[in-house]
């Protein structure tokens, strides 16, 4: 009888202690994000999912409603200008978070112009910052560096989860495998091979580079050197491009599908 009783009082406890742990949990991570288009929102709703955290949609007091070449314009004369988008108060109390999962666009080669205005308006200090973006072609790299120049006082995570527009349909498992690397949340994904040794480009993978990367908006430059690497959805390929005197690395993938479609997932410049 005793010991039932200690077992019964056990089970209490870590069941009690458990229901704190997530609940507690789940009040610390906020995932806060500007998306002009749906792509990076696509994103942070999967994250949301993955992690039960909160989340809040950045909003602008005069929103960027405009074409692709409107807002184009339109940024274009206020990074000249040095002018920043006017954003409507924040609903959440950062205070409350210690972790918060901040997506963006990549516009013009960072984080859009919303995230230059949050960063304006609040230091982050203490907080850790886990980045996630969307883009065309690239730039996940570089708007975690800028990232860090504009907060010293937060903990901006190094790597950061990014993925193309035109992959958007992909962010689950791409962002399923982030989150397990990174410890964000447990679980375990498929081990990947390093790639093979970069050597020159074959007429066939010249092909694949060009089925890949030939319809996009902007020409990517010439493959000089490839490697690749298997894994059970195919074959990714890591390419050292040229383009006007300028290296680039371009990540392709080529599914296992019957005449699957080589897409670009990213380009590093
Ligand atoms: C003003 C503007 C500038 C952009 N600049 C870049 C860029 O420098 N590099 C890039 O890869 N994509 C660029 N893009 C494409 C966006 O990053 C991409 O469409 C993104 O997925 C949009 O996210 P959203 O749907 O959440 O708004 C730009 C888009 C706009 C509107």
């Amino acid at each position: 009888m005793k010991r039932y009783f200690f077992m019964v009082v056990m089970a209490a406890f870590a069941w009690a202690f458990t229901a704190c742990g997530s609940k507690e949990q789940g009040a610390k991570q906020l995932v806060l994000y500007y998306s002009q288009t749906g792509a990076t929102q696509t994103v942070a709703q999967e994250l949301q999912k993955a992690l039960g955290a909160d989340m809040e949609a950045i909003e602008l007091v005069n929103p960027y409603s405009g074409t692709y070449a409107e807002t184009i314009e339109r940024v274009g004369k206020e990074r000249q200008n040095g002018e920043l988008p006017a954003l409507k108060p924040l609903k959440a109390d950062l205070s409350k978070y210690e972790v918060i999962y901040l997506g963006y666009p990549i516009w013009y080669g960072t984080y859009a112009m919303p995230i230059a205005s949050l960063v304006n308006e609040h230091d982050f200090e203490g907080k850790k910052i886990v980045t996630f973006c969307t883009f065309g072609s690239g730039g996940l790299e570089p708007a975690i560096e800028d990232l860090k120049k504009a907060l010293p006082k937060a903990e901006i995570a190094e790597l950061g989860f990014g993925i193309r527009n035109a992959r958007v349909a992909a962010t689950a498992k791409e962002l399923n495998r982030f989150l397990v690397e990174n410890n964000y949340v447990e679980g375990t994904v498929e081990a990947i091979p390093g790639y093979s040794e970069m050597r020159p480009v074959t007429e066939g993978e010249q092909q694949i580079f060009d089925a890949a990367c030939g319809d996009y908006q902007f020409p990517l430059g010439t493959p000089v050197l490839v490697g690749k690497r298997g894994t059970s959805d195919g074959v990714d390929y890591i390419y050292e491009v040229e383009s006007n005197g300028a290296k680039s690395t371009i990540y392709v993938t080529v599914g296992n599908g019957e005449g699957a479609k080589p897409e670009f997932t990213r380009v590093v410049r």
